[in-house]
């Protein structure tokens, strides 16, 4: 029997020839095998961990169950939320999640059967049990490590309550999330350098925020950062904290979700499941890079405020991955950044406590270094999208 990675050296090398002809033909079958052979080392050079990784309702149940069959988008929410929040529902499979180069079930999505607005107000006692109940299941089947999707992290204040856990290793994804959420910003700096001007950073003092405040403050560039977040002593901290990664750049702090007006570039970041931003909170022609789940932007925000741009915030390629059971509300080979994080650590082995808390810029350096191992996943920062749909703007080029 050939090995896997033969049979994909020569898959790819099939879909050289069917798509091309001539020269470029043989040019391309004769990369990709090499390419495909310079990876095996890479590929086979870690066994895999099986993980896990945690997602619960947004805001309307019945929107997000169509992600696993349009249909069930038909049930009425009142019903939704007497199944799931009204009877004491154990977490539930809710798909796989498959390693396309090499043809096997990486891990799975387990399903937190909890609205964000129960999890972050009506009841998150509940959720934190629920939550340590499904760690003790996934447990016993042999998982490694489990990410904490979307609300589950802060509930879990970032992990921090689920840290003196030996039995499995648990990240909150903010790494790498944190550095797709900085590349994306990197990426409308070059676009367009009038952005640099002032950058508002919302949920600032949060585990992703703080994270991508450290990356932009240390690679400079930026002649203003503008700290928001609703607890003054927390963001003053933190721009202690970043005056000593680079005094170059000058920091000021807000507390009031105004204050983004004068930003040309604003970044969400907070847990909010509210709609904060209003269309007369923003600049003309401002930027919204929104990384928020459930997110703080509506879409009537770009009816009101045409001149606004809207960008979906923390999403990832990774052509290498794939989905079975229920989908996660995003196009095809999309990705969380929090999800991706925790692939990346599975296929790297990894199995103790990750990101946890607040990440550092040393666990920015590791989760870049391990993508960039598995770059033949893909892993990067996806072309932009807003509101779910292809971002049409020279910020997309
Ligand atoms: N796309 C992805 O892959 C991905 C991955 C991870 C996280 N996320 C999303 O990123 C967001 C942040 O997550 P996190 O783990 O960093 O949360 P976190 O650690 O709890 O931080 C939340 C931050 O928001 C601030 N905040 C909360 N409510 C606010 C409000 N009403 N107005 C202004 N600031 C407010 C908090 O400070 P104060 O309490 O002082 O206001 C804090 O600075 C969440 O929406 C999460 O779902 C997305």
């Amino acid at each position: 029997m050939l090995f896997p990675e033969v049979t994909a050296v020569r898959a790819e090398a099939k879909r050289g020839v069917q798509f091309c002809s001539g020269q470029e033909t043989i040019r391309l079958s004769i990369t990709s095998c090499i390419m495909s052979i310079v990876q095996l080392p890479l590929i086979t050079a870690t066994d895999s961990t099986p993980f896990a990784f945690l997602i619960h309702f947004r805001k309307e149940i019945r929107k997000d169950l169509a992600c696993y069959h349009p249909r069930l988008e038909a049930i009425p929410e009142f019903i939704c939320r007497g199944v799931f929040e009204g009877t004491n529902m154990p977490a539930l499979k809710w798909g796989g999640v498959m390693d396309d180069v090499m043809g096997r079930e990486l891990g799975s999505n387990q399903l937190i059967p909890l609205s964000a607005e129960t999890m972050i107000r009506r009841n998150p006692p509940k959720a934190r049990r629920k939550i340590e109940s499904t760690l003790d299941k996934l447990v016993r089947k042999g998982v490694g490590i489990v990410g904490l999707g979307a609300l589950t992290a802060p509930l879990m204040k970032g992990g921090l309550l689920l840290r003196n856990r030996k039995d499995i290793g648990v990240t909150n994804g903010n790494a790498f999330t944190a550095v797709i959420m900085y590349e994306a910003v990197v990426k409308l700096l070059v676009r367009n350098p009038d952005l640099s001007r002032r950058v508002a950073i919302v949920g600032a003092s949060g585990s992703v925020g703080s994270c991508l405040a450290r990356q932009l403050v240390r690679r400079g560039g930026v002649d203003e950062v503008l700290l928001i977040a609703r607890n003054v002593p927390r963001l003053e901290r933190l721009r202690k904290e970043l005056k000593g990664i680079n005094p170059a750049v000058r920091l000021t702090i807000g507390n009031d979700i105004a204050d983004i007006r004068s930003a040309q570039l604003t970044v969400l970041l907070t847990a909010s499941t509210d709609t904060l931003v209003q269309s007369e909170h923003l600049c003309p022609d401002a930027v919204v890079l929104d990384g928020t789940q459930p997110r703080n932007t509506s879409p009537s925000l770009l009816l009101d405020r045409p001149d606004v741009t809207v960008i979906d915030g923390g999403i990832v390629k990774a052509d290498g991955i794939g989905l079975s059971g229920g989908g996660l509300g995003l196009p095809s080979h999309h990705y969380f950044a929090c999800f991706s994080e925790c692939v990346l650590l599975s296929l790297d082995g990894h199995r103790d406590h990750f990101s946890i808390g607040n990440p550092t810029l040393e666990h920015v350096d590791h989760i870049t270094a391990v993508a960039h191992r598995f770059q033949h996943y893909g892993f990067q920062l996806a072309p932009f999208l807003s509101f779910g749909k292809p971002l049409v703007s020279p910020y997309n080029t």
